[in-house]
């Protein structure tokens, strides 16, 4: 089943057309891959499915409805969370404070009453929700330490754990690898597999080649804001429009 269809979604700042036309389909259950060199369109894309950004013309379809136009807490309160390109942690912040914060939005709850002791069994809901979903995101032992401490796997897992307290149906993630080691590469590729066998449907935009072909089922290439192949891995890294597209950079695919 298509989860999500995007239908010739095009967005125009000023005289740029940062997406033309673009139309795909994510299956549900699928990590699904949006690649293409920089300035393709893919954290535009992210912006328009998320409520952010507004298509300049198109249409967004999320479980057979439209959601273009809708604000970004309607649509993430239908089930579309992402995360960030840059980094949105609370520095000062311990990560269960953060996880908090990501848990008490879904609570419509605050952190002020969690401070001051209101909604207790509420509070208490929360706290357990939170500290089962770190231990999901192996951050359990890291619960106390301030967000500013961590190593970049865990920052960005724990960016994550925060998009998942809103209970999702699909994840926007956008670079989760970007800027990490071999082995925190092979961590978070790791972590993104489990969150989907836990019924995350997930779309990734990643430069980290190697990571999107081991990882998702299905790819969507763009280049300057058109869509410029789709298929599997396997497809798309024999395809010699997209070899092109990559020129200079073809080693990694
Ligand atoms: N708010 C904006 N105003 C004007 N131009 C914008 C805006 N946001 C993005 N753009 C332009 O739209 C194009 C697509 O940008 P976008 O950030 O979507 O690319 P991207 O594929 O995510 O690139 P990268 O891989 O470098 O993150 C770029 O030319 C960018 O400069
Ligand atoms: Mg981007």
């Amino acid at each position: 089943m298509d989860l999500l269809e995007i239908r010739q979604v095009t967005k125009v700042f000023g005289g740029l057309t940062a997406l033309n036309e673009v139309s795909f389909h994510v299956k549900s259950g699928n990590i699904h891959g949006l690649i293409g060199p920089n300035g393709a369109g893919k954290s535009t894309m992210f912006k328009n499915i998320s409520g952010f950004s507004t298509p300049t013309s198109g249409d967004i379809f999320f479980n057979g409805h439209s959601i273009k136009g809708r604000k970004p807490s309607e649509i993430a309160h239908l089930g579309v969370a992402r995360t960030f390109q840059e980094t949105t942690l609370f520095q000062e912040l311990t990560v269960l404070e953060n996880a908090l914060v990501g848990a008490h939005k879904r609570a419509k709850t605050n952190i002020f009453s969690a401070i001051f002791n209101l909604d207790r069994h509420i509070q208490q809901e929360c706290m357990e929700k939170t500290l089962s979903m770190l231990d999901f995101m192996g951050l359990a032992e890291r619960k106390n330490q301030l967000a500013s401490e961590l190593p970049l796997g865990s920052q960005r897992a724990l960016a994550i754990t925060i998009a998942l307290a809103s209970e999702p149906v699909v994840l926007l993630m956008d670079e989760p690898f970007a800027g990490m080691n071999p082995e925190e590469t092979r961590h978070m590729m790791g972590l993104t597999e489990k969150v989907r066998q836990s019924g995350v449907t997930i779309v990734l935009v990643e430069h980290d080649m190697k990571a999107v072909m081991g990882i998702c089922d299905y790819l969507t290439v763009l280049n300057f804001g058109s869509l410029l192949a789709e298929g599997t891995p396997d497809a798309i890294r024999h395809d010699a429009k997209v070899i092109r597209a990559y020129l200079g950079n073809t080693e990694a695919m």
